[in-house]
This record gives C-alpha cells, sequence and structure tokens, in this order.
C-alpha cells in the first residue's frame, strides 16, 4: 500500500490509473480507523480496481468549541488496518497540503445543511463539502464510498455530486455497531467505562421508536416524545435532538404516511462526548390514493 502526502502526486497516479482503464474508489476518513471504517474500504475493494483511503482531520468542520485538537490520531495503526481491509493507497496530507494561504473558497449545499446537524454545528457541512470536493478533485474517483453512520452527511453528499455534476457513483454503507448497538465511532474512545455502559440507550431509544411505527403509531411528535422519554433515563444526556424525519428530504409533517420511509435521528451529548445515531424505516402500509383528496 503506497501513501501519499502531496495532491500532485496523488493526481498523478489518479490519473496513471483512469489512463490505465481502471476504475477507483475512495473512502474519505478523518483516521482513527475502526470496523466502520473497514467495512467502507472493503466495500470499495469490491467496487472497483483501486481504493484510496483518504485520512486527513479536516479543521473546517470543527466549530472553535469543539474537539479538533484532541481528536484521536494514530496513522502508524491506521496504516496497518487499511491495508488489512484491502485499501491500495492512503492519500495522507497536511493541513497545509489542503489549506495553503490564501484560500478563499468554500462549497455550501442549502437546505439539507441547515437542518438537524446544520443548526447544533452551524459551518459542519460547509467544512465538510469543501474538503470532500477537494478530495474528489485529488483522488478522481468513479465511486465514493460513506456511511450511513453520517446519513445528514450522506445527503449533503448526494447533493453537491449532482449540483456540481461530478462523474461519481455514491455508494452508502449500513452503520457497523458494537454488540450493545452502540455505532462504532472514533469518538467512542472519549468515553468513560461507566458512560461507555449507558450508551446502548441511542440504539434503545431508536429501537423503541420503531416499536411504536410497528404498532401503528405515524404521529411525528408522539414518535419524538418516546425517544426523548428513552433517552431521559440516562442523566448525564443532554440532547441535541432526538427526531424522525422522511428520510429523502427531513421534512417533519405532522403525521408520516403510509409507505413513507423515515429516518430517526439522534445528537446527544453523553458526558462531554458527543454521539451521533440514526435509523432507517418505512412507516407500514401501502400508499395509495385514498390517503389523499382529489383536487387538494
Ligand atoms: P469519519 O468520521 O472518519 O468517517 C469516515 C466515514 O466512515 C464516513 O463516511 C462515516 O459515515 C463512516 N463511518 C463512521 N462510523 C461508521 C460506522 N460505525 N459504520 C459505518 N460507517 C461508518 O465522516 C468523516 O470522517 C468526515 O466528515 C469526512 C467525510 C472524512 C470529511 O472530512
Amino acid at each position: 500500500m503506497k501513501v501519499i502526502k502531496t495532491i500532485s502526486q496523488m493526481q498523478l497516479e489518479s490519473e496513471g490509473i483512469k489512463h490505465n482503464n481502471k476504475t477507483i474508489a475512495v473512502v474519505p476518513t478523518m483516521g482513527y480507523l475502526h470496523d466502520g471504517h473497514l467495512s467502507l474500504i472493503k466495500k470499495a475493494k469490491q467496487t472497483a480496481d483501486y481504493v484510496i483511503t483518504t485520512i486527513f482531520v479536516n479543521p473546517t468542520q470543527f466549530g472553535p468549541n469543539e474537539d479538533f485538537s484532541k481528536y484521536p490520531r494514530d496513522f502508524d495503526r491506521d496504516y496497518l488496518l487499511a491495508e488489512s481491509a484491502g485499501s491500495d493507497y492512503i492519500f495522507f496530507p497536511d493541513s497545509k497540503e489542503m489549506y495553503p494561504l490564501p484560500f478563499f473558497t468554500s462549497i455550501i449545499v442549502s437546505n439539507v445543511s441547515e437542518k438537524f446537524e446544520g443548526i447544533f454545528r452551524p459551518s459542519h457541512f460547509q467544512g465538510v463539502a469543501t474538503v470532500v470536493v477537494k478530495l474528489f478533485n485529488i483522488t478522481k474517483p468513479n465511486i465514493a464510498v460513506f456511511g450511513q453512520k453520517d446519513y445528514q452527511q450522506t445527503m449533503v453528499i448526494r447533493s453537491l455530486i449532482r449540483d456540481l455534476n461530478f462523474e461519481i457513483e455514491l455508494i452508502v454503507v449500513p452503520t457497523l455497531r458494537e454488540s450493545d448497538g452502540l455505532a462504532m465511532s472514533s469518538r467512542n474512545k472519549y468515553l468513560s467505562e461507566s458512560e461507555r455502559k449507558k450508551a446502548g440507550i441511542l440504539f434503545k431509544a431508536m429501537e423503541d421508536v420503531k416499536t411504536a411505527i410497528a404498532k401503528g403509531e405515524c404521529d411525528r411528535k408522539m414518535l419524538n416524545s418516546y425517544m426523548h422519554k428513552k433517552l431521559r433515563e440516562i442523566k448525564e444526556i443532554k440532547i441535541d435532538y432526538a427526531a424522525c424525519a422522511t428520510s429523502n428530504s427531513l421534512e417533519e409533517p405532522e403525521f408520516f404516511l403510509p409507505g413513507e420511509e423515515i429516518v430517526i435521528l439522534i445528537a446527544c451529548f453523553l458526558g462531554k462526548t458527543r454521539l451521533i445515531d440514526n435509523s432507517l424505516m418505512k412507516i407500514p402500509g401501502k400508499l395509495n390514493q385514498s390517503n389523499f383528496v382529489e383536487g387538494i
């Protein structure tokens, strides 16, 4: 596996691969790899000839009081893990390489970036969109692999691929979880032993919503209240949001319709650690004409 630190060399390698009519899948990460990241790399390897894993803790997607400086980093460990999962390259630039001064441009994906995460982390998706567009232009992939773990992020990437005419196929891989349902995350390392034991509550809260939906509940506020109730069982939890929305546009109607796919979204602090998770579910029943009154 090759490690590449400069943009010009990465572009040269990618051009060489394309010149030989081979395909590239990119897996953008911030490193401190876990099995969730590795499932993305393995999926990438199944779909393209070459896999480029990028490792860059992107400063522009962190807010001023967030964890940029203490975000976990361990390149040697990441190298071995990425190689074992089948990566052919690691693109590992430093901040000066990615953001040489002066730097004037950034990408704003409106609409989807303005909801949920966007409210609590106002410039986050701007930082994500900008770095991902740069990574696309640097690695020149045919395929980009992202995790459902960051649901809104996948929506942002889908929008920018469409709006900016990138010829890239987006593949979204399901969230890998620990045995108690906690979504794997580099940030789980911050949890104390006792916090870790309580962190499975996010998964349980989403399960409660799913049970209510299966029993026929489709009132959005009721569904949200089940989640809040469950999360409040842990007194160290501070909820940013725990909400259901339509999966394709993150709208929040009063009632969800039969057949509609929804996404259950949670972001909360457990102590000082911010955790996010989500789950998709279809509202039972068929969407049929009788749900609508003609002419309205
Ligand atoms: P990072 O948090 O390192 O995540 C990299 C990729 O791994 C993302 O697509 C994320 O959704 C996916 N991922 C994380 N945990 C996962 C899990 N438990 N199961 C499956 N996939 C998981 O997301 C970022 O980095 C950054 O915002 C980035 C896109 C690299 C831009 O800087």
